[in-house]
């Protein structure tokens, strides 16, 4: 097997069209599927041939807001201000790529690229040691695709790839199409690469051509066919890209399948690529796992709750339609139905927040009982404690957050509002519709409302008043 020296190979993706068939604002390769832009899936195949320094994207069409999203990756860029094709796009890279042995040239719009395609690719260019290696593949469907030229049937050398707008009427019929991965040796591309010319009805430099401008140069051009032409399928339109979203997302449930976890209808869930779920856990229809979300064993996920970035223990249920971000939940846990948890909630072991209970950079410890109906903001709640239907910690002052402390086994009554920055001791009892707005010492009960009084006979008296005062009104109509 032939290896490659990072430092011989460069990886160009080309990334600066600006995708004129999906009719969106949006740049192509920012458009997402399985949860991130398609330019971030073919960044992560090539990271695995090549260090990130030895990337290159051309970036044109919004530059600034590509680059922006993939910034994280450390991949280097090249401009192309004006996008005239993609033998342009290899083109506005030329300085980029002259330091190096071989190029492998990658679209930011086919995103199932996998790694192990690349190398193959890599292989087979070094073992035929050509000039430019394309790589081809007879899909069901080849209207649109650049078809590839042999000189005889049977060869693995190609004379030319022609486009589909230039085609021959004899040469419809062209089953092999060229995928658009492509890799080159670097001499003999920078070599003859100005040969390029814009004679086609759009009027670009394609690349597709410096097969022909190679093979009559005298270089080796050859094709690498593939047998799975999935992989290289592109999205140009939104629902292709919704179709490969599809594709992804189902891929992901599989694996996740294949490890001892129950996904019912998983073609409904919404299951992001790095989402960890161990054995043993069941996902009803409709969820939508999302981010960095990992969930333990043992656990039930119910219809139509929506995880991103959260970490959940074992033996966690979340009943329905659960809206939970950026937090974390321990073991034994019970959640909703309608739980809402925002970014920094911290939720112990055997947990229950129940109906329209919503929590933010709330702590509630081990045991902690908040059935029904509560606003737990910049909140800590000690073991064991019970939070009434109703409960409001005022955290907002209108100028700055404030928090709200409460100890263990503490008891708040139903429809209570905690003015914060409070703290209710351990033990103690806050009686219900309380307004509480200054410490409950542990083992208290503190009741901050309006005495109830009660007048006997009122109401009938009322109405006696009433009767009498509109008997005559009535005669009058
Ligand atoms: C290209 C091939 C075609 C092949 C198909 C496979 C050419 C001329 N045609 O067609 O033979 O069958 O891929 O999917 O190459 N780009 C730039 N700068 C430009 C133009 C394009 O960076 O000036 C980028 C685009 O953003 C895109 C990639 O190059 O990511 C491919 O361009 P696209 O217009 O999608 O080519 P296809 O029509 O798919
Ligand atoms: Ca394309």
């Amino acid at each position: 097997m032939a290896s490659v020296e990072s430092s011989a190979l460069a990886i160009v993706i080309m990334a600066a069209g600006k995708g004129t068939r999906l009719k969106s604002r949006r740049p192509k390769v920012l458009h997402e599927i399985g949860g991130k832009p398609l330019l971030s899936h073919v960044i992560a195949a090539a990271a695995h041939i090549v260090p990130p320094a030895h990337i290159y994207a051309v970036v044109g069409h919004q530059a600034q807001d590509v680059k922006a999203a993939v910034a994280a990756s450390g991949i280097r860029f090249v401009e192309q201000a004006v996008q005239r094709g993609t033998g342009h796009a290899v083109q506005s890279a030329k300085d980029a790529i002259k330091g190096y042995k071989n190029v492998l040239v990658l679209s930011g719009d086919a995103p199932l690229i996998q790694p192990e395609t690349l190398s193959a690719l890599l292989r087979f260019h070094q073992a035929h040691n050509a000039a430019m290696t394309l790589t081809s593949a007879e899909p069901a469907e080849p209207t649109g695709y650049g078809r590839v030229i042999h000189p005889a049937s049977g060869s693995v050398d190609v004379v030319a790839i022609v486009e589909q707008n230039m085609l021959a009427p004899e040469q419809l019929s062209l089953r092999e199409v060229n995928m658009g991965l492509y890799a080159f040796r670097t001499a003999p591309l920078l070599a003859h690469l100005d040969k390029l010319q814009a004679a086609n009805p759009l009027g670009e430099l394609y690349l597709t051509d410096m097969a022909h401008v190679l093979h009559a140069a005298g270089e080796r051009v050859v094709a690498f066919q593939t047998a799975d032409p999935n992989e290289l399928l592109g999205a140009n339109t939104i629902a292709e890209m919704m179709a490969l979203d599809a594709s992804l997302r189902l891929a992901t449930a599989r694996r996740l399948m294949a490890a001892g976890v129950t996904i019912f209808r998983p073609e409904t869930c919404v299951i992001d690529a790095e989402v960890e779920v161990a054995p043993d856990t069941v996902i009803e229809p409709f969820v939508q796992l999302l981010g960095r979300t990992r969930i333990g064993s043992d656990c039930r996920i119910r219809s139509y709750t929506v995880v991103e970035n959260c970490t959940l223990g074992n033996r966690v249920v979340l009943l329905q339609s659960c809206v939970l971000a950026d937090s974390s939940i321990a073991d034994g846990a019970n959640l909703g139905p309608f739980t809402r948890l925002r970014p920094g909630c911290e939720i112990g072991e055997d947990v229950h927040m129940g109906n329209f209970v919503e929590g933010k950079k709330a702590k509630l410890r081990k045991g902690v009982k908040a059935g029904h109906l509560a606003y737990l903001g910049d909140a800590e709640i000690g073991e064991d404690s019970n939070i009434g239907a109703g409960v409001i910690t005022c955290n907002y002052d209108g100028i700055s957050k404030h928090a709200t402390t409460i100890g263990k086994n503490v008891f708040i009554g139903s429809d209570s509002t905690l003015v914060a920055p409070v703290t209710v001791g351990d033990g103690a009892y806050v009686g219900a519709g309380s307004c509480i707005t200054k410490e409950v010492p542990p083992g208290s009960l503190s009741v901050g409302r309006a005495r109830q009084v009660t007048k006997e006979g009122w109401a009938e008296a009322r109405r006696a008043r009433r009767h009498a005062q509109q008997t005559p009104d009535q005669s009058e109509r």
